[in-house]
């Protein structure tokens, strides 16, 4: 399981997202401005689901008690070593693919910047 294509029906429209199963793993899928965005779809908080997450902007506040989550690479703004996992999204020739391979973040340095 290191590299999923999304069904074009999933893949979500600009402004939209879509929840997306695969092997026992949920992620939501997001597109903001045409860029897609993958993050597993349960809070590393407390497990919520953040499928109906409010995005004001790239940041997704988690509806259960409201940590804020950069989509591009998961870290909550000013909080290091703490975040959701999000993964690669390409599109080739009309196709899209999510790498699970390598799940971020990796690293806590990108947590560290403010917002
Ligand atoms: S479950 Fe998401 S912030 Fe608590």
């Amino acid at each position: 399981m290191s590299r999923l294509e999304v069904a074009p029906e999933q893949v979500p429209a600009e402004g939209s997202r879509s929840l997306i199963r695969h092997e026992g793993k949920s992620l939501v899928l997001f597109n903001l401005g045409g860029e897609l965005y993958a993050i597993d779809e349960g809070c590393p908080h407390n497990g919520a689901s953040l499928f109906s997450g409010r995005l004001n902007g790239r940041l997704l506040q988690c509806p259960a008690h409201g940590l804020r989550f950069d989509l591009a690479t998961g870290c909550v703004p000013g909080v290091a070593g703490f975040g959701v996992a999000t993964y690669a999204v390409e599109r080739q020739q009309g196709h899209c693919f999510i790498d699970l391979s390598r799940p971020r973040p990796q690293e806590s340095l990108p947590c560290l910047q403010l917002q």
